[in-house]
């Protein structure tokens, strides 16, 4: 067969495509510690399981000499493969051709992508890596994104849209990831940015290197762009293969079932002197998570952003769950901007895509201050208010210390519809700590008294006796049960099986009007 010549053609135009912009531009991308579109496309999925589609498309523009610089593909790879034997619709932007940057086909390609996506229910993963507009195609490339963008928007909530950045991604390039579910970063060798070091120079005169202004770290720790940071383009593609075995397929499915040998009814004792007996003293409720859930495996997001609140992926039962549970070990875990943020867009992700959400909650209350407030704390904890309110898949929490204020409302109480909320014995449950309290509604009886230290100790103890616990609430019922610790991944589990029919909606709208 081999010496059929139309048979030869194909497989030689197939293997030029493969070249993308040419041999001495794919040593440039090795030589950086970048691997090329179809190598990251082959790390990702499944081994075998890749079909490229469109593999030849060339652009069809002209001038700034265009007409005699095309490459087969354009500069994207797209198709679908399986990840963890699970249909995903991939695109891989090629930096060796016009440095991946994205033009009228270019656009094409990704459109057709996630429209065939979206009709057949699947996930898109898009591996950028991109010098943004093609800059020879004009106010073509701007349409081209803008159509990209739509499509991103229409697809939110429907399919799952995982961005992970491999290279530079400038200008438009960083929207479309923008507008996705989660973002991955790989350390040293990725940057977002909208303007560059150069133009910010020109314009601001400020100084600053890609990395400081939006390099991985950057963007993980400052400004809560991405979501995950990597060592290598290895290790990410690896987190991207085990995010996806928490999330379903598409809005109208679950996520899959994985049998674990991790029993049930586990109980737990270590839990039971995890919490101080000092209320102000520190405990790290990572352990918490690790001693509760499946085999102690838990996928964190956003680690290194607002680590006053923990959100991420884990199993219970072999059920995946959505994880959000303060920090008592950083900032005493209080609701501040950015972490409401945070925690706003983790439980609206759950809630698109029917994961049940547990909540571990150890919460002082909102971290007051000038610029807290002058930050919109109003604006950005009324986010995290209006995400659980709306959440309408099974809601369970487990309060294990601090409920305090607000914030108790806020943390998916059982008045916006919590649907189990269990309470640890170590629970103070009260609009604020006993120390607040005592100050202002005993301060002239403070004021008078022979021995002022003395008789605030004695309020503050009174209070603390009569509402720092759990049994205020339990007695009307705003708590389920106060239960032990130990019994916390049994009672968990339990939980989920009881709500595994959950139906509650909400009333029909166009869409709601969160407060951004
Ligand atoms: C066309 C581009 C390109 C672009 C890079 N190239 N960016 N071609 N359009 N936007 C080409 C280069 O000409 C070069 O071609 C190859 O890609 C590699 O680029 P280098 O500069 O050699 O690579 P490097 O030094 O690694 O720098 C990468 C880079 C830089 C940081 C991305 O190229 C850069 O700053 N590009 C411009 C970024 C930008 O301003 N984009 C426009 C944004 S406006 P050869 O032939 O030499 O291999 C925008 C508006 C959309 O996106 C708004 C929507 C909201």
């Amino acid at each position: 067969m081999a010496d059929n010549p139309k048979i030869q053609q194909l497989r030689e135009l197939r293997e030029k495509a493969k070249l993308g912009g040419g041999q001495s531009r794919i040593d440039k991308q090795h030589a950086k510690g970048k691997k090329t579109a179809r190598e990251r496309i082959e790390l990702l999925l499944d081994p075998g399981t890749f079909r490229e589609i469109d593999m030849f498309v060339t652009h069809r523009s002209t001038g700034f000499g265009l007409e005699d610089n095309k490459f087969l593909s354009d500069s994207v790879v797209t198709g679908w493969g399986k990840i963890k034997n699970r249909l995903v619709y991939i695109f891989s932007q090629d930096f060796t051709v016009f440095g991946g940057s994205l033009g009228e086909v270019h656009a094409e390609k990704v459109m057709k992508l996630m429209d065939t996506a979206m009709k057949n229910g699947a996930p898109v993963i898009g591996l950028n890596d991109s010098g943004g507009a093609r800059i020879q195609e004009g106010v073509v490339s701007l349409a081209a994104y803008a159509y990209v963008f739509q499509r991103n928007v229409m697809a939110s909530g429907v399919i799952p849209q995982i961005s992970v950045i491999l290279g530079p991604c400038a200008g438009g390039a960083v929207y479309s990831p923008a507008m996705t579910d989660f973002t991955l970063m790989v350390k040293g060798s990725s940057y977002m940015h909208i303007t560059g070091p150069e133009v910010i120079k020109a314009v601001t005169h400020e100084e600053v290197t890609s990395e400081e202004l939006g390099g991985a770290m950057t963007h993980n720790t400052i400004s809560g762009v991405a979501h995950f940071a990597s060592d290598t383009e290895e290790e990410g593609l690896e987190t991207i293969r085990d995010l996806m075995s928490y999330i379903p397929q598409n809005n109208t499915e679950d996520p899959v079932y994985i049998p674990t040998d991790d029993p049930s009814d586990r109980m737990d004792e270590e839990l039971n002197s995890i919490v101080p007996d000092n209320p102000n003293k520190p405990y790290d409720m990572n352990k918490v998570i690790q001693h509760v859930v499946d085999d102690g495996i838990f996928l964190e997001v956003h680690e290194h952003y607002a680590k006053n609140i923990i959100v991420g992926f884990a199993r219970l039962g072999g059920y995946s769950v959505g994880i959000v549970a303060q920090q008592p070990q950083n900032l005493a875990g209080v609701l501040d901007v950015n972490c409401c943020r945070k925690a706003a867009r983790f439980v609206r992700f759950c809630d698109c895509f029917n994961i049940p959400l547990i909540t571990l909650e150890d919460v002082p209350g909102f971290l007051p201050g000038v610029s807290q407030e002058h930050g919109g704390i109003i604006l950005h904890g009324a986010k995290l208010l209006y995400a659980y309110c709306e959440a309408t898949v099974p809601k369970i929490t487990v309060i294990t210390r601090k409920a305090y204020g607000g914030a108790y409302d806020v943390m998916s109480s059982k008045h916006i519809r919590g649907d189990i909320n269990y309470a640890w014995p170590s629970a103070e449950i009260a609009v604020m700590g006993p120390d607040g309290a005592v100050g202002i509604i005993n301060r002239n009886e403070i004021a008078k008294a022979k021995d002022s230290d003395k008789k605030k100790k004695e309020l503050v103890e009174d209070y603390r006796a009569a509402f720092a616990n759990p049994y205020v609430a339990a007695a009307r019922g705003y708590i389920d049960d106060v239960i032990e610790p130990s019994e916390t991944r049994p009672r968990l589990i339990e939980a989920l099986e009881v709500l595994r029919n959950k139906r509650d909606a909400n009333p029909p709208k166009k869409h709601g009007n969160i407060p951004l």
